[in-house]
C-alpha cells in the first residue's frame, strides 16, 4: 500500500526530477542548463518555495518515492518568494539578473491570496501514472488546507497539459483565469484553477 509522508533531505534528488517534470518546457528556459541542480539546491535551503517543508512525497508499496506535491498556504507566498530569489542569487550570481524578467513573471504568476492554499507542483513518475497516485496527492493537500483552516485551493497549469487539467477537473477544480507568459520569446498560457473545499471533504 502506498503512503504519503513529508519529504526529507534524502529525497531531494528524486523530488528535483519530479518537479522538473511539472515544467519540462519552461523550467529549463528559466533556470538554464543546470536546472535540475538548481531545483535540488532550492529543495535543500530552508524558507524557499521548494524547501522540503512544503513537499510531501508518495512512496509506492516497494518504498520508492514515485510522486511529490509542493504546496503551501497563500499567506506564506511573499516570504517564500523573497527567500527563493535570494537563494537563486546565491546559486546563480549575475546570471540571475539576465534571467530575472522570467523569474519575476513566474513569481507573479504565483500570486495567491492569504485565504488560499497553493499547489505549486505535482508530479508522479511516468511508470506509475494512471494508478490514482496523482489524485491521492491532490486529496492529501485538501486535508492539509482544511487542517490549516483554509477552504480554497488554487493552482496554475499550462493549457497544453491535458492530463493534469483532466485530473483537476475530475477532482472539482474549475478554471477561473488565463495568463500569458513569455519566457525567452516563447509564449506559455497558464490556466488558474481553483476549488472551494466543502465540509464533506473534511470527513473523507
Ligand atoms: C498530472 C499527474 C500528476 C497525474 O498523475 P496520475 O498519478 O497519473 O493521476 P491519476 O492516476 O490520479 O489520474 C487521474 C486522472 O488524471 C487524468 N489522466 C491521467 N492520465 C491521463 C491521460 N493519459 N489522458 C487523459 N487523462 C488522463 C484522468 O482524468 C484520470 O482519471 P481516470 O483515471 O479516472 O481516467 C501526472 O500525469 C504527472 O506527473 N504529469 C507530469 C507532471 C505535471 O504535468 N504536473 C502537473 C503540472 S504542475
Amino acid at each position: 500500500m502506498e503512503t504519503i509522508r513529508k519529504a526529507e533531505l534524502s529525497d531531494a534528488d528524486i523530488v528535483a526530477s519530479l518537479v522538473l517534470e511539472t515544467g519540462q518546457r519552461f523550467l529549463p528556459l528559466i533556470f538554464g542548463p543546470h536546472v535540475k541542480l538548481i531545483l535540488g539546491k532550492l529543495i535543500r535551503v530552508p524558507g524557499t518555495i521548494l524547501y522540503i517543508d512544503n513537499i510531501y512525497v508518495l512512496e509506492s508499496d516497494e518504498r520508492r518515492v514515485v510522486g511529490a506535491v509542493v504546496a503551501f498556504p497563500g499567506k506564506t507566498v511573499k516570504r517564500l518568494a523573497f527567500k527563493t530569489l535570494l537563494t537563486l542569487f546565491r546559486i546563480m550570481g549575475v546570471e540571475l539578473f539576465k534571467r530575472l524578467p522570467n523569474m519575476t513573471l513566474i513569481l507573479s504568476r504565483n500570486k495567491v491570496r492569504n485565504d488560499e492554499f497553493y499547489i505549486s507542483n505535482i508530479a508522479v513518475d511516468k511508470a506509475y501514472r494512471g494508478r490514482g497516485f496523482g489524485s491521492k496527492l491532490m486529496k492529501f493537500v485538501e486535508r492539509l488546507a482544511l487542517n490549516a483552516g483554509v477552504k480554497k485551493i488554487t493552482l496554475d497549469v499550462e493549457n497544453t497539459n491535458i492530463n493534469a487539467i483532466e485530473l483537476y477537473k475530475k477532482l472539482g477544480y474549475r478554471g477561473v483565469a488565463t495568463k500569458r507568459v513569455y519566457i525567452r520569446g516563447q509564449k506559455f498560457v497558464f490556466i488558474r484553477m481553483e476549488k472551494e473545499l466543502k465540509p464533506e471533504v473534511e470527513k473523507t
